[in-house]
């Protein structure tokens, strides 16, 4: 069968394109440095924003072409925003603002009580308003999606009603747990891992992703 270049299933949609999975798998080779790591981070949120916007309201304008006058659509509005989860979230913000200009950027950052097990959030700053927004918020890695989903609560309870998750790659258990959790949340992801390990890493995964944009240990 001719591939599609993506798998949808309900909620869920695997990016398949060869330009995505050639630069995931640079992302996986433990001697790319920061500097090419950084980039292709980048390089693969804009690709995967192309499919994940592709819903995008649009009007008719006029315009006028050399030949004559014409309807012609542009983009509806400017209510977009990009809400990276702190802080490997941020890699990802600059490669959809390349194709929005226009999107406010808020954060998110979320911490769980070693104690109650309750999620926080220690940081939250979002555009008003929120709930008129296409919200994309941006994970590179769906891991148990316990995160994922708490952000997503807390969008939700700020207002967040549109709401879109897109991670390079996702490890089966988040995936199910985010899809069951919130099934009005489309997810776009660039690669379904094998599973989790147990100190809850993705295999084969990329490692600690935030380490290696941000060039910390
Ligand atoms: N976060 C990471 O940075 N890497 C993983 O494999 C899982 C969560």
């Amino acid at each position: 069968m001719e591939s599609t270049g993506f798998e949808q299933n309900g909620n869920i949609m695997i990016l398949e394109h060869p330009l995505i999975q050639h630069k995931i798998t640079r992302l996986r080779d433990k001697n790319t440095g920061t500097a090419e790591f950084r980039k292709l981070v980048n390089e693969i949120a804009m690709l995967m924003g192309y499919e994940a916007l592709r819903d995008l309201e649009l009007k008719n304008i006029e315009v006028e072409t050399p030949i004559e006058s014409c309807q012609s659509p542009v983009i509806a509005g400017r209510k977009q925003a990009v809400v990276p989860i702190l802080r490997a979230g941020m890699g990802m913000t600059d490669g959809i603002l390349q194709l929005l200009p226009t999107a406010k950027v808020g954060h998110i950052g979320m911490y769980r009580d070693e104690e109650t097990h309750m999620p926080h959030a220690y940081y939250c700053k979002l555009p008003d308003p929120i709930n008129e927004r296409t919200i994309i918020v941006t994970d590179p890695m769906l891991a148990t999606g316990g995160t994922a989903v708490d952000a997503i609560n807390f969008i939700k309870e700020n207002g967040g009603r549109k709401i879109k998750f897109m991670c390079i790659i996702a490890a089966p258990e988040g995936l199910k747990r985010l899809s069951e959790t919130h099934p009005d949340v489309q997810i776009y992801a660039g690669h379904l891992d094998r599973e989790l390990n147990e100190n809850a890493y993705i295999c084969p995964g990329l490692g600690d992703v935030g380490d290696r944009i941000f060039g910390t240990k």
